[in-house]
């Protein structure tokens, strides 16, 4: 294990992406939500994925200099074509135009299509609770190459980690987060354990042969992820594919890149929510205030250190590693560094 900067990482992450053709402020949104992604220990959507986004623009399914822009709108929807940009890029852009719609209009729906993999979702449902906006993401139909979840009570996989994330302002606390896949882990999360050499959770994976297994190489041999809380986790990822990829009509949109897409059939729906459209805004602050402090009034549970509110594990982790560092294998910081040489960046 070694330990790295968050301003270390950021400048060489920064060079890899201009290196391989992305415009400065591309390569400066990519590299910040990486980064942010390991400060909140989601170290599965951080820069792990230097290597194989840099090779996705190699291969045409990631344009690297392109940039979202709506096909069409009404006051309080829009559908945004990703253009086959970072995913990334599209999310925030998307995310921008629902906040916008929903102040104007108390409540927005904005669709992504020829979308790419958008990272830690939580980075967009933030964004908006910073704006003082509730909002939900999901990303569904990103059952590309090698990630792939079974439906519960099924054989063969079929869909993706199928996330879904809400973001909730608060009033002085601070804001809920909750932000998950709909599997019992995020695919990433077994890339992180592979290159730690590290067993997974029980539950989390099954070999090709559908036997449950915490190996993670069982998983590249053909293996398969499991849905989180046996068929709830499943149903959520049915909503989430349902509102992702159908609603969105990302289908009709899956042709057109290069190298044919990995994540053709991809749609990400955002649904952002001004919360004070039925109550004034002390009213609101003061209601979702009392509410967390409610939850942290709850005594411990024996052998527990007390009630954390969603987005609270990823702040701790932030403020701690702003301090310490970001702890990363060997593996991936060799990976990274290779594709950096391969790149021409020292
Ligand atoms: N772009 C994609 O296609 C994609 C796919 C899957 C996952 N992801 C991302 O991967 C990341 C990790 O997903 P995951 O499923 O491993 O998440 P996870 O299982 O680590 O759960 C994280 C969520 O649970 C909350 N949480 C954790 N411990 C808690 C506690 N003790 N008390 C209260 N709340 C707690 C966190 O605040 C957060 O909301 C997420 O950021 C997700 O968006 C992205």
């Amino acid at each position: 294990m070694i330990v790295q900067s968050a301003s270390t990482l950021t400048e060489i992450s920064q060079r890899i992406f201009q290196a391989v053709g992305c415009s400065d402020d591309i390569a400066k949104r990519v590299t910040a939500a990486l980064v942010d992604a390991n400060l909140c220990g989601h170290d599965s959507h951080g820069v792990i994925r230097i290597p194989t986004y840099v090779e996705a623009v190699r291969e045409g399914h990631v344009v690297a200099d392109a940039r979202p822009s709506v096909i069409r709108q009404t006051a309080v929807t829009a559908l945004v074509d990703g253009h086959w940009a970072f995913g990334q890029v599209s999310a925030a852009y998307a995310t921008q135009v629902a906040i916008e719609k929903a102040k104007g209009a108390g409540v927005s729906m904005v669709g992504i299509v020829r979308c790419n993999h958008i990272g830690r979702l939580g980075e967009y449902s933030t964004m908006a609770s910073d704006a003082g906006v509730a909002l939900i993401i999901v990303a569904g139909g990103f059952g590309g190459r090698g990630v792939s979840a079974v439906p519960f009570g099924g054989s063969k996989p079929l869909f993706g980690t199928n996330p879904i994330s809400v973001g909730i302002p608060a009033g002085v606390q601070p804001d809920v987060l909750v932000d998950f896949a709909t599997t019992a882990v995020a695919a990433g999360k077994i890339e992180v354990a592979r290159a730690k050499k590290a067993p997974l959770p029980p539950g989390s994976i099954v070999d090709r042969e559908g036997r449950p297994t915490t190996d993670p190489e069982d998983y590249y041999k053909g293996g398969a992820l499991l849905p989180f809380g046996g068929h709830k986790g499943y149903a959520l990822s049915v909503m989430v594919e349902f509102l992702g990829r159908v609603m969105t009509g990302a289908d009709a949109y899956a042709e057109g890149t290069r190298g044919g897409p990995v994540y053709g059939h991809s749609g990400t729906l955002v649904l952002a929510m001004d919360p004070t459209v039925f109550v004034d805004a002390a009213q609101y602050a003061d209601a979702a205030d009392a509410t967390l402090a409610r939850l942290k009034d709850v005594p411990p549970a024996p052998g527990s250190s007390g009630v954390m509110i969603p987005g609270e594990p990823e702040a701790r982790s932030r403020a701690q590693r702003l301090v310490n560092g970001i702890p990363l294998a060997e593996d991936t910081w060799e990976k990274i560094q290779s594709t950096a040489r391969s790149l021409g960046v020292s």
